[in-house]
């Protein structure tokens, strides 16, 4: 491990106990409306096309501002340049953390390690670019000279959930020509589904792994391949198979020629690598063009992070919030609510963004910490969430927060329903953050028996997030903006948010009860439980 910047316990420093006396005081979100009619207004901040109004978080200017002091104090910021700079932040795994040069312009200089950073970056664009756009025109052919209409990416965790969510989200610009597909279950029914209306003369297969070592990945890739060969041919390999890999050596062993290999660096995080080569899909669905515009976007979020001033910064403000809300309003959960169908996937991604990074237990220095860290987060995009998950929301008993975002512009106008849906947003805002009370619940008319069911403690902190239009550059400035709201959290909590340990564990046991599985192993080498399970789907027929 190499020595990175000192992480001290935030809940030592003397503002954590003035911040918790704060909370323990601070008014309802009612309260803190009514009291300011200029509170929405010096409570909403733009940058890079986004818009965040967190005038419904339960928090008064006082404590924001102590809350940026202690960041100031945790030393957030100097990680926040040690980042750029490519210093090597992630210290259990003594890497850079460098998501953030992918989308640097061309030209811009960055050496770390002794290594042009932007020239590598952009010479795989360049290669990346090349390719999507022959397969986009239809130079690049299948093994018996037909155009390519389908591409499968295989890959899981980051090498599936961004791109997944891209394609969804920038379907609007998307090749309509062209099918795309994403399998990521070892679950043999995700890539059968998939495969059953495919032509395999007329289908791409982009295996999208880091590591190329990932058991799901090589599983469903090699499986895919089998699909190929028993139709074409062991020679058709090379027109259908691409690969997204920092591992040559591995991509040449599965059979695909390495010049069809598009690689990244150890410094770009499997959950930060959608905008690398990971992204090869999302640019034959996109086009170069677009793809260059979504980068556009993360690099106007990321400067206006790196160069404004904490009280007007977006991921700051949402970074410092989140860590209000759950270790200071003690709320361990936070709901994504996209008003935006394009939206549907960014829930899952951020799943993996901000609970791989932050569900942490230890500092950098591998003390215990003794406060809260990553939140649980989950969502749906509105409306259909509302006419499912919302009631526990509004009625149940665990406080959620709420990020509600919403697009003001539809791609598609339909009579007045994109103003329906703006509606549906702006009314749940409102519910969650004043609630309904019970003298308003009465003069309605309403039974004093049926009154404290109708009753809505509201009081659930809640970000509006808008922009104008869902385009790649706004997709790119949305992403980044939780990337680094979720590195304000992780450095203020002093915890590393670029590994990953605790999904190795679950790796390597699965592979203990496989060989059992297959007879390879004895049934003690399992603990007793888990023999019981084995026993049982066996007499349920288990293959
Ligand atoms: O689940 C752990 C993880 O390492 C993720 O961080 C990563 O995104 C995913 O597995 C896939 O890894 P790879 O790209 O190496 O196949």
């Amino acid at each position: 491990m190499t020595s990175g910047p000192t992480s001290p316990d935030p809940s030592a420093n003397p503002k954590w106990a003035e911040l918790a006396a704060a909370a323990a005081a601070v008014p309802t979100i009612r309260d803190l409306l009514d009291a300011d009619p200029g509170r929405p207004a010096r409570s909403t901040v733009s940058a890079a096309g986004i818009t965040l109004d967190f005038a419904r978080q339960q928090i008064t200017p006082q404590a924001l501002a102590a809350l940026i002091e202690l960041a100031e104090k945790q030393g957030v910021f100097d990680r926040r340049t040690a980042m750029f700079a490519g210093e090597h932040i992630n210290t259990t795994e003594d890497r850079a953390v460098l998501h953030t040069a992918l989308r640097l312009p061309r030209g811009a200089r960055l050496i770390v390690d002794e290594v042009d950073v932007v020239s590598e970056v952009h010479e795989v664009l360049d290669l990346m670019g090349n390719f999507a756009k022959s397969v986009r025109n239809g130079k690049w052919r299948g093994a018996t000279g037909k155009r390519i209409n389908a591409i499968v990416n295989i890959g899981i965790g980051g090498s599936d959930l961004g791109p997944a969510m891209a394609y969804q989200a920038l379907r609007d610009f998307s090749k309509r020509d062209m099918g795309f597909h994403f399998v990521s279950n070892v679950d043999p029914t995700d890539l059968s589904e998939v495969l059953r209306s495919l032509d395999p003369a007329r289908t791409l297969f982009v295996i999208a792994s880091k590591t190329f070592s990932t058991l799901e990945t090589m599983t469903n890739g090699r499986a895919a391949r089998a699909w190929l060969v028993s139709a074409l041919g062991e020679k058709a390999v090379i027109n259908h198979f691409v690969a997204v890999s920092s591992n040559r050596e591995l991509v040449e062993k599965f059979g695909i020629d390495s010049k069809n290999m598009f690689g990244f660096w150890d410094w770009v995080g499997g959950r930060y690598s959608m905008d690398a080569a990971i992204g090869l899909s999302t640019m034959i669905a996109i086009g170069p063009k677009a793809f260059s515009q979504l980068l556009a976007g993360f690099h106007a979020m990321d400067k206006h992070f790196e160069t404004a001033r904490a009280d007007q910064n977006l991921p700051v403000i949402m970074g410092l919030l989140a860590v209000w809300n759950r270790d200071f309003l003690n709320i361990s959960t936070n709901a994504v609510l996209p008003y935006s169908q394009y939206l549907s996937r960014f829930p899952a991604y951020l799943q993996q963004l901000t609970m791989e990074s932050n569900g942490k237990r230890v500092r950098l220095d591998g003390t215990p910490v003794t406060y809260q860290t990553g939140a649980i987060v989950w969502g749906e995009p509105g409306t259909n969430g509302q006419h499912s998950f919302y009631q526990l929301i509004h009625q149940g008993t665990s406080p959620v927060a709420c990020d509600i975002i919403v697009i003001a512009q539809s791609d598609n106008p339909l009579g007045d329903q994109q103003n329906m849906l703006i509606a549906n947003a702006l009314a749940q805002a409102a519910v969650l953050a004043r609630g309904r009370t019970i003298d308003e619940v009465a003069a309605d008319g309403t039974s004093k028996e049926l009154a404290p069911h109708k009753v809505m403690p509201g009081n659930r902190p809640t970000s509006v997030i808008s922009a104008p239009r869902l385009d790649p550059f706004t997709l790119g400035a949305l992403i980044a903006l939780y990337e680094h709201s979720v590195f304000v959290q992780g450095a203020l909590w002093g915890i590393n948010s670029f590994d990953q340990w605790g999904v190795e564990l679950g790796k390597k046991v699965a592979l203990g009860i496989l060989a059992v599985i297959d007879g390879q192993a004895d049934m003690s080498t399992v603990d007793v439980a888990t023999a019981h399970s084995i026993e049982v789907l066996a007499t349920q027929g288990r293959a």
